[in-house]
């Protein structure tokens, strides 16, 4: 904008304010500029000001300042106890120490003796076991004149004194009296006028009402013809509110959770905490298996072990199938399969481990289940790695399921997440067979997002199951970070409140 527009843009009050500001001069301050104007109510003024601030009309410099006001009021009238003590000793010829209570309230006499010495204005003789006062030479020059405290003190009973108008040392005795004087801080400020401002000015600011509100009687009286009205500025500045919302993970969450109940799932899970038995032995995987090792599963110290004793029979099953492929049709791993293995505690590396489970309990078909929860695996963390983070799992067993089908819901699942197309790739997992690597295609690219397959007879075997498993684990925090365009997993748990305010609600 142009100093004209600016000027276009001026209402009434910001034209006042600048007006009195050029009238005052620079380094007025709010207070003048609300006696110049003159205004009704201070707010009008600092409204005014910060607009014209924000106009970059005027500058506004800010100083805190330390004020300090008289606070015991009788004070200024009666003088500090001191003081009444030093005129009556000034009026009598001898005054000993007693006398001192005609003069002074009660409790006021040690004060008065403790401030007369302090300030060196008496001597204290004592003769025949009475002491006597009489002043000292300071003391008598005190009697006829002011002191700088009391002159202090005067001037505080007119009004406030910012600390510059004020000496440090006297202040400092003052605030060391007991209930004498106040102290805040007051911020004072200083408006001048930017070049931008002279240049508004000297185009010819005129003062005129203007309307803010049009009503009836100002259409039907015909005075709308005559008045002038504010102008609206949509450039202008005004501050973003930020409404509150779900954090976008939550959000991401729900939307899936709201897809698998619309395809007609349900929604299942587990303990974090599982017995190996769970996360890996029902699942075919080899008690060898490189990714039961220590450097990718979180095994517990306390319990280290969980009983899997419930279904004796599962786990004789489970046993043989390990050893030489049961009855599921397979030659199994041919290795001698430990049962202290199976029982070790652990935290859950996968979220099969609930579908697995479920269909233990399960096993007649139509199952239909999904979860989405937390996972743990050994992991350093980078840009693109958790220790901690979510999986999408589920399964579907049905007579008629087939690979073709487990492909067609995970397309179906992608695409109303908003990701157009997915593609597979073979895969390897120790429970399915065949295994795919599912990949999704984002901002032309295709991204890998997670495992899937159908259920081998060596993991369906144990609970008779006769039909096709479809099973899949997809990741959850890597689709967040697609869908919200992060480059870092961290940042999705970094709480920046700068970016959760501006993270979209999608
Ligand atoms: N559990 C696998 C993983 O964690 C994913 C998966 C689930 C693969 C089900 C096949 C079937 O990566």
């Amino acid at each position: 904008m142009n100093a004209s527009e600016i000027l276009g843009s001026l209402s009434y009050q910001e034209r006042k304010v600048l007006l009195a500001l050029a009238k005052l001069g620079d380094g007025a301050s709010p207070e003048g500029i609300f006696e110049a104007g003159p205004f009704g109510q201070m707010v009008e003024v600092m409204n005014a000001a910060s607009w014209l601030q924000s106009k970059g009309l005027i500058t506004m410099e800010e100083r805190g300042q330390k004020v300090y006001g008289l606070k015991a009021k009788d004070i200024a009238q009666r003088g500090l106890p001191e003081r009444r003590a030093l005129d009556y000793i000034g009026r009598n010829i001898t005054v000993k120490m007693g006398d001192l209570d005609k003069a002074l309230d009660k409790g006021e006499v040690p004060v008065a003796i403790g401030w007369l010495r302090k300030k060196n204005l008496v001597k204290m003789e004592k003769t025949q076991g009475e002491t006597v006062i009489t002043l000292t030479d300071a003391g008598k020059e005190a009697l006829v004149q002011e002191m700088r405290d009391e002159a202090l003190l005067k001037r505080m009973a007119v009004g406030e004194i910012s600390e510059r108008d004020a000496p440090a040392d006297i202040i400092a005795q003052l605030k060391g009296r007991q209930d004498l004087i106040t102290e805040r801080l007051q911020v004072a400020r200083k408006m001048s006028l930017t070049e931008l401002g002279r240049q508004v000015l000297d185009l010819g600011v005129v003062l005129k009402e203007e309307v803010a509100q049009i009503t009836p009687e100002l259409l039907q009286s015909g005075k709308w013809k005559e008045v002038s009205f504010r102008r609206y500025d949509v450039r202008t500045f005004a501050p973003t509110e930020y409404a509150a919302k779900k954090h976008p993970l939550t959000r991401i969450a729900d939307e899936v959770r709201r897809i698998f109940l619309q395809m007609g799932f349900t929604e299942i899970d587990e303990e974090y905490v599982q017995p190996a038995f769970w996360n890996m032995d029902t699942l075919f995987t080899p008690q060898d298996h490189p990714a039961r090792e220590m450097q990718d599963t979180f095994y517990l110290k306390h319990p280290s072990k969980l009983s899997i004793a419930d279904d004796e029979e599962l786990i004789k099953k489970v046993r043989s199938i390990h050893e030489t492929g049961g009855d599921s049709g397979s030659l199994g791993w041919r290795y001698k399969w430990s049962r202290a293995e199976a029982e070790r505690a652990l935290l859950r590396t996968h979220t099969t481990v609930n579908t697995i489970r479920y269909l233990a309990k399960h096993p007649n078909p139509p199952v239909k289940v999904f979860s989405l929860s937390r996972v743990f695996r050994k992991e350093a963390i980078d840009a693109t790695h958790l220790p901690e983070f979510m999986q999408i799992e589920g399964i579907v067993m049905e007579e008629t399921a087939s690979f073709d089908m487990l492909v067609g819901i995970l397309r179906e699942f992608y695409s109303r997440m908003g990701f157009e197309d997915i593609r597979v790739r073979p895969g390897y997992f120790p429970y399915t067979e065949p295994s795919l690597e599912v990949e999704v295609l984002w901002n032309d690219k295709w991204m890998e997002l997670g495992g899937a397959g159908i259920f081998r007879p060596e993991v369906t075997a144990p609970y008779g199951i006769k039909h096709p498993v479809l099973a899949w684990g997809q990741g959850f925090e890597r689709l967040a970070m697609l869908r919200w365009g992060l480059k870092d997993i961290r940042e999705l748990y970094a709480t920046d409140m700068d970016l959760l305010r501006q993270s979209p609600i999608f």
